[in-house]
């Protein structure tokens, strides 16, 4: 019996060492623990043998099971391992697929323009002053000589938020800045400002800059000065500018200034209505009566301020056909900036 335990512990040996899966490791284990397995028989074979002899037959037996139990648990570790290292390595996992790149962002094209705008002014001797989005009444039109009932107030959609608003332009930076600063000075002021209005060429939201210059003997010479010199910078030297007459309440005289049309170079063509001209910003001398609102004298000191939105300046340098295009975050539309 002894001697047949012995045959069998090298048939065992020599299979496990072989098993090349799990699979195979299972039949392995049935064949020599199961019900109908090699020690299940060697025990009932016991059973026949002469009383005497089963105490030290059973101890073999036993150490016999024992030693294929601990065999067959530290093979099923390291099969289990190795077909761990083998499905990540090669069956579910590409080594060689690129990585996940992280995507980098842009800077968005009103922020670039903005930041050019500033850029220009600044060598100017420009300063840059923020004011508040919600304005009271008073920075917003009152104080911009534009009074309760006065029709200039039906041209901005404004959106109102109690007695206060959303500012509609920022001009009101003007007020703030020279309610604390005492003259001569040179601002501008770049912000969101807020309409009721949308279409193709407006959104609710957008961005202007102010500009103010407050100093001794400013004349209507330096603001078309100023202009032009800012114009050529953003649009290009070779950029033909216009100043029309036109009105605003808190400049006078005023007027609206237009750039040769940057699509057909004044030919005439569907952007510029076949006129050939842009108009690009308002401007004008400030109102006395503005000064009056913040205590400067208007016999001692003359000013001069223009406004402009920075999409409407974005579009035609970019060739862009619809405002809306730079509030929907399309990173296809982004990334081309
Ligand atoms: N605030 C005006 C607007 O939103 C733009 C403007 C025009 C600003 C003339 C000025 C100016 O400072 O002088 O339509």
């Amino acid at each position: 019996m002894i001697e047949k335990l012995k045959q069998h512990q090298d048939d065992f040996d020599a299979l496990i060492s072989k098993v090349p899966s799990l699979k195979e490791l299972k039949q392995l284990r049935s064949d020599f623990l199961g019900k109908k397995g090699c020690v299940s028989l060697m025990l009932n074979e016991m059973r026949s043998l002469p009383n005497d002899q089963k105490p030290l037959a059973g101890k073999h037996i036993n150490a016999f099971k024992q030693n294929v139990t601990t065999l067959i648990q530290e093979k099923t570790l390291l099969l289990e391992k190795k077909s761990d290292l083998t499905s990540s390595s090669s069956e579910d996992f590409d080594t060689t697929l690129p990585g996940r790149g992280s995507p980098s962002g842009s800077i968005h094209p009103i922020t670039q323009v903005m930041d050019e705008i500033i850029t220009i002014f600044f060598s100017l001797g420009f300063k840059v002053e923020e004011g508040p989005e919600i304005e009271s009444d008073y920075y917003n039109f009152e104080a911009l000589n534009i009074p309760k009932d006065h029709p200039a107030r039906d041209m901005q959609d404004t959106f109102y938020i109690g007695e206060d608003v959303l500012r509609t332009h920022t001009s009101p930076v003007q007020i703030h800045v020279m309610e604390n600063h005492p003259p001569p000075l040179r601002i501008i002021a770049p912000g969101k400002v807020f309409r009721c209005d949308s279409d193709v060429s407006h959104t609710p939201m957008f961005h202007q800059i102010e500009g103010l210059m407050v100093d001794k003997t400013l004349s209507f010479g330096d603001l078309k000065g100023v202009m032009n010199i800012f114009l050529h910078e953003i649009f290009g030297q070779q950029t033909k500018t216009r100043f029309r007459p036109s009105f605003f309440p808190f400049t006078c005289p005023s007027a609206e200034v237009d750039i040769e049309c940057v699509m057909c170079s004044g030919q005439g063509c569907r952007v510029c209505s076949k006129t050939g001209w842009l108009e690009i910003l308002g401007c004008g001398m400030v109102d006395p009566a503005v000064f009056k609102f913040v205590d400067y004298d208007p016999e001692e000191w003359s000013g001069f301020a223009f406004g402009l939105g920075i999409e409407r300046v974005a579009m035609l340098k970019y060739a862009i056909n619809d405002i809306r295009l730079f509030f929907e975050n399309d990173i296809r539309f982004l990334k081309q900036f």
